[in-house]
């Protein structure tokens, strides 16, 4: 097979919460635009509102405008009728790499993708102490980043991607109440992308948060929660478009569209 050789675009987008009132415009607007301006979609979960495996099949039929390859996790809102598998089953067979805990390799690009969870961040995270409840919580938070640790290992590709719904630096919440930061991400998400260093990180969850941070290693975090991306970027697609350089040669090429971030840094990063 030949070595995919260039730039990809990766276009990425998270928190649709396609529910109850269909596909409006806006949303169609969203998907048919994908295609022009990326190689690969990225998509960081709650795709639908409930978990109702309608609002995947009605998803589903919005990705079919969609040419490119579709990449996803899935959110805390596609848990919430508790049929996840059949809302996977109905993404899966659309054409979408749904990740949970998986690697996946799109154009040259590794993909590590988890939903994550929930718990805070530095000294504020909740530790695994006292009740069974509060361990049991703590633990699927540390069985997540498990989860991308795993994932994130099995990835041989030059430049890597991580996927998730909880954000996981705090960087990326500033903006929504204080009150509530420990309920949209996990800090202990951002210890295995210390061990595995990723090109970029995509996240959604925080509908109020920041449109960028950064995680340790100056590795950019980017928030794509659909609702934060139309706020900042009223007048462009509201998705996030990222260049990644792929194979020995990339091609430089002029950036025709407001709002894409090359990541071309990342070319000189060694071993990476
Ligand atoms: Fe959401
Ligand atoms: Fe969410």
């Amino acid at each position: 097979m030949t070595k995919p050789t260039g730039t990809v675009r990766i276009a990425a987008v998270g928190d649709i919460h396609l529910g109850g009132k269909g596909l409006e415009p806006p949303l169609q607007m969203l998907f048919s635009q994908v295609s022009e301006h990326a190689d690969i979609l990225a998509l960081c979960g709650d795709l639908t509102d409930r978990g109702d495996p309608e609002e995947a099949r009605l998803m589903a039929k919005a990705l079919a405008t969609v040419t490119v390859p579709i990449v996803a996790v899935l959110g805390n809102h596609d848990y919430e009728c508790g049929k996840v598998s059949e809302v996977t089953r109905v993404l899966s067979d659309a054409g979408v790499r749904v990740l949970d805990g998986d690697a996946d390799e799109l154009l040259g690009i590794g993909f590590a993708g988890v939903k994550g969870f929930a718990g805070g961040f530095g000294r504020g995270a909740l530790g695994p102490w006292g009740e069974p409840l509060i361990k049991q919580f703590v633990r699927e938070a540390v069985d997540e980043a498990l989860k991308l640790e795993t994932a994130l290992s099995r990835l041989r590709t030059e430049r890597k991607v991580a996927l998730l719904h909880y954000s996981p630096i705090v960087g990326t919440v500033l903006g929504e109440p204080p009150e509530i930061y420990p309920y949209l991400g996990s800090g202990r998400l951002e210890e295995p992308l210390t061990r595995y260093p990723v090109d970029v990180v995509f996240h959604g969850h925080a509908h109020h948060g920041a449109i960028e941070g950064r995680a340790r290693g100056d590795v950019p975090v980017y928030n794509v929660s659909w609702m934060l991306l139309q706020r900042t970027f009223p007048n462009r697609p509201a998705f996030r478009v990222v260049e990644l350089p792929v194979g020995d040669h990339p091609v430089e090429k002029p950036l025709d569209m407001p709002g894409v971030t090359p990541l071309r840094r990342v070319t000189d990063r060694p071993g990476a």
